[in-house]
């Protein structure tokens, strides 16, 4: 039996197979499981952006992450075209690169005309060494150190302003830099206040975060930051929360944001971007079903214009901040399996060469992955097994009860949509190097992260003299 499921993704008593680019016009990258290009060989392999994923592995090893660039490159180019179509203004996506920072990830994003929301010194780092333009970088926080900021103001960034310790600091630091220098653009991050339905860890926008301005104390906050000539409030930014498969949510917000923007005016601010933050879901699984891009996109574009027209006010400039969806569905990761252990009547394990240090999100969040066996992508579905990691701890599992083919080790498993917070939140926990990525395009696959060795372990270390 085969079945087209909603996703995208053929489910049958084989394994979950990629379809077709003629199928998957409709698709959002965010919609499927597997990159776009993800396709079966004619040796029965799988195959993503052109290369062979048992090839990639002898040249590369495992664990791999795989990245197909022409499906990062899509769901880029629907942000921007959805955009383009719906909201007559100005807009501007940015990647939130919090999701997988690396030189040649913001460049990409960069390329396709994207800014990039950085989240740290070391993020804004990473974003200007790989040619982002400055005045497309958003950073935030909400403790940005003192030399976070000037490193910020000094690059010519935008700093989304989290809270009144922050205000307070670049207050000083603007007085600090004289007479003659010309403001630095903030924007004002508010707490929305809205509710949606993800995971308590990755909910922002609820009155109880430990982000943004109370939106009870935007008097004080408008009457102070009206007052600072040294500053230029250029917008107003909120995020409600990552993996939301609603799309009322965020219509909310940007009414409210509209509230909020209107207010600002009454104390002769002139909020000119609104940043209703990232947030849209993806497909981990057949069950989960979040909206494409477009439809994303367009009922905010569409607050946002009837407000507006409503009042007869100018459209403000139209940012948003995604991460997961324009870069988890395009990557995997593939595994070398190695040892198992049969524990009778209760389970079989089959253990993979990485785990919770290369994508800690089934431990931290209890994320359900979908996998594949690269090299037997035609065998039947025989075994129920639960995929487990090679960390000295009971929960690094990955994925419980899989349904695999039968398999041998030295066999390629993949973990699909990977993309999104797997390598920036890897560690090296029991000393695991961390893994190497590779781009892939049209046959060619290239190094964009390197595998970490035995010496990059201990680069950091220092033996004191006396313990030698
Ligand atoms: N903007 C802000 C201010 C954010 O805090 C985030 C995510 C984003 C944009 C991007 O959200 P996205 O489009 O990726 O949903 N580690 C968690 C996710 C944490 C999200 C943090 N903020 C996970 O693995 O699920």
């Amino acid at each position: 039996m085969v079945s087209t499921h909603p996703t995208g993704v053929q489910h049958s008593s084989r394994q979950y197979l990629p379809i077709t680019s003629t199928q998957n016009n409709l698709l959002s990258p965010n919609q499927q499981i597997l990159p776009l290009t993800a396709k079966v060989n004619s040796s029965d392999c799988l195959e993503i952006g052109g290369c062979d994923v048992t090839t990639l592995v002898q040249q590369f090893g495992t664990p791999l992450y795989i990245l197909d660039e022409s499906g990062l490159r899509t769901a880029c180019r629907q942000y921007r075209d959805s955009f383009k179509r719906y909201y007559l203004g100005e807009s501007q996506v940015l990647y939130a690169s919090k999701a997988w920072s690396c030189l040649a990830i913001c460049a990409i994003a960069h390329s396709e005309g994207l800014g990039i929301d950085v989240a740290s010194g070391g993020e804004l780092y990473t974003a200007l060494q790989s040619g982002a333009s400055p005045s497309k970088i958003y950073l935030h926080s909400n403790n940005k150190s003192r030399e976070e900021l000037i490193f910020a103001i000094e690059s010519g960034c935008t700093i989304v302003v989290d809270n009144w310790h922050e205000l307070d600091m670049l207050v000083t630091i603007a007085q600090g830099r004289g007479q003659g220098s010309s403001p630095f653009r903030i924007m004002l991050r508010l707490t929305p206040g809205i509710e949606c339905h993800t995971h308590e860890y990755i909910r922002t926008g609820q009155i109880d975060s430990k982000f943004g301005f109370d939106p009870n104390q935007l008097d004080e906050l408008f009457t102070f930051v009206s007052k600072q000539s040294a500053i230029n409030c250029v917008g107003l930014h909120a995020h409600i929360g990552s993996q939301i498969f609603e799309r009322q949510p965020h219509q909310d917000l940007a009414a409210l944001m509209m509230q909020w923007l209107t207010k600002a005016a009454t104390y002769g601010i002139e909020i000119a971007e609104l940043n209703v933050g990232g947030g849209l879901g993806i497909t981990y699984t057949e069950s989960d079903d979040p909206p494409s891009i477009e439809e994303w996109v367009k009922p905010i574009c569409e607050v946002i214009q009837s407000a507006c027209a409503k009042q007869n006010l100018p459209l403000p400039k139209l940012l948003c901040e995604p991460g997961r969806s324009l870069i988890a569905n395009s990557c995997v990761t593939a595994y070398t399996m190695g040892s198992s252990k049969v524990v009778p009547d209760i389970r079989t394990y089959v253990a993979v060469d990485g785990g919770m240090s290369d994508n800690p999100r089934p431990i931290t969040y209890e994320s359900v992955y979908r996998t594949v066996v690269a090299n037997r992508m035609s065998d039947p579905l025989t075994e129920t097994v639960t995929i487990a990691g090679k960390h000295c701890e009971s929960g690094d599992i990955l994925i419980k009860n899989a349904q695999l083919p039968k398999t041998e080790p030295g066999d390629i498993l993949v973990v699909m949509a990977t993309g999104a917070y797997n390598y920036s939140m890897a560690s090296n926990y029991n000393r695991l190097p961390r893994s190497a990525a590779v781009l892939v395009t049209n046959g060619e696959a290239n190094l964009i992260l390197q595998r970490e060795t035995y010496q990059d372990l201990i680069r950091q270390d220092c033996l004191p003299e006396r313990l030698k």
